[in-house]
């Protein structure tokens, strides 16, 4: 008696925790599991995880319910529910993805009735934070006439693309498409913004040259970590997501965006609008030696060992005087930032991104120039000679990682490099 009691109870316990780990739960109607719902009625496959906060202050995120083992599918998602945007060719992507995008939502009555519950999961305007809904009092914030000029630049075209001044392409202006009474600049500048900042990229049509672009439902929930538990991959009919690492119960469920951009405290705010706190950080990329203004979304391998050794190419004083200088320019310290973005007083998250970039920028400063100041004693300790051999090494094997994830242009936001254009620098001149 007792132990068939017993029995029940546990099985009891049991049912309760499988119905727990089911998510969404029936009753459950957030906009997030109508999503999923809708997802696995086109035949996705979504199985032991929920979509959730991993703590109450953090990001909305995706967590385990369940183990799974390296190889373990945990999403599929088919294409049938991956909105591809249409194709552009120029430097204006976002805007023009947006134009395209407002367009059909508008014009054509079969864009809504398929993609507007995907639509509406969408993070709002408050959500976003790329070069499109800068305000001049953030740009002013950047301390860094080389990011403001890039960010003050894409979205001088993401306004022309709205006006239909544009001097690269001529689109009819977008009052006599859409219809400025339907769709506000602010609201154009939003949806850029969104669309910018999420799509990813897949080798689809045999076109191996150049990715096209996907808002993917679910898979774009999963946030970055340098050590990522699982990776994205598609098998032309699905997205898929797959667990590299074990994945315990409970622990958010992680990917690695771009390395060499997220890595980079300025390119991650541009193109994310979020910036990692590091105790490490890398350089901007305003701020390594090799900066090109007029192709700054060259993706940046992660070669801050330029200043490891004695007898770098970089291992200069004058590059030691440049890099001081830089720190020296800024109006703020790191210290004063570190204090401004601890003291409580700043709630905004989009101003704490801007001071999370000032702050990483500033420490990856005083970093590298204490690590130049070490490998300049050492070379006037062998007497300035040799030694890059470790270095150059060092840098090879950095160089295909960055590459790669250039190459793969898989990641969302990864197409800003290949979409910049010599001549039309100007006019990004670019989170
Ligand atoms: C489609 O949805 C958008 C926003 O969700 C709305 O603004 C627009 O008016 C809708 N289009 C049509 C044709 O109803
Ligand atoms: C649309 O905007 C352009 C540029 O601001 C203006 O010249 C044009 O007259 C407007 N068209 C309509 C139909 O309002």
């Amino acid at each position: 008696m007792a132990s068939a009691r017993l029995r029940s109870a546990a099985l009891v316990l049991a049912l309760l925790a499988a119905g727990a780990a089911a998510w969404p739960g029936k009753k459950d109607d957030s906009i997030e599991a109508q999503l999923a719902r809708w997802v696995t009625a086109k035949g996705g496959k979504l199985k032991g995880f929920k979509v959730g906060q991993e703590c109450p202050t953090c990001l909305r995120g995706v967590i385990a319910t369940k183990d799974f083992k390296p190889g373990d599918v945990i999403m599929k998602v088919p294409f049938t529910a991956v909105m591809r945007l249409k194709d552009v060719h120029h430097p204006a992507f976002a805007a023009e993805y947006a134009r395209d995008l407002l367009d059909a939502m508008h014009n054509d009555p079969a864009h809504n009735a398929t993609w507007d519950l995907f639509w509406r999961a969408h993070p709002g305007p408050e959500g976003t934070f790329t070069p499109e809904v800068y305000t001049d009092e953030q740009l002013a914030m950047l301390q860094t006439p080389e990011l403001e000029a890039l960010v003050a630049g894409q979205r001088a075209v993401t306004e022309q693309v709205y006006d239909g001044s544009y001097p690269y392409y001529s689109y009819r202006p977008f009052n006599e498409t859409v219809g400025e009474d339907r769709v506000s600049l602010d609201t154009f500048k939003y949806v850029a913004s969104l669309l910018g900042s999420r799509y990813f990229g897949f080798y689809r049509d045999g076109n191996t040259e150049r990715p096209s672009s996907h808002l993917v439902p679910l898979v774009d929930l999963i946030n970055h970590a340098d050590d990522p538990n699982a990776e994205r991959s598609d098998d032309t009919v699905n997205v898929l997501v797959k667990a590299i690492n074990p994945i315990a119960k409970g622990q958010e469920i992680t990917n690695s965006y771009q390395p060499g951009v997220i890595h980079r405290p300025d390119m991650s705010l541009y193109i994310y609008g979020f910036v990692i706190d590091r105790e490490e950080p890398y350089l901007a990329a305003v701020d390594l030696p090799t900066f090109n203004a007029k192709d700054p979304f060259e993706q940046t391998p992660l070669l801050d060992n330029l200043y490891d050794a004695p007898g770098g190419k970089y291992v200069t004083q004058e590059e030691l005087s440049r890099l001081r200088g830089l720190l020296a320019g800024a109006e703020t310290t790191e210290e004063e930032d570190r204090a401004r973005l601890d003291s409580g007083e700043v709630a905004d998250w989009r101003i704490r991104s801007i001071l999370t970039y000032r702050v990483m920028r500033k420490r990856a400063l005083r970093r590298t120039i204490a690590k130049l100041e070490a490998s300049l004693a050492a070379s006037a300790g062998q007497g300035g000679s040799g030694g890059s051999g470790p270095a150059a090494e060092e840098q090879a094997a950095a160089a295909p990682q960055g590459q790669q994830a250039a190459d793969e242009g898989e990641e969302a936001g990864g197409q800003e490099a290949e979409e910049q254009d010599i001549d039309e620098i100007d006019d990004r001149s670019e989170l």
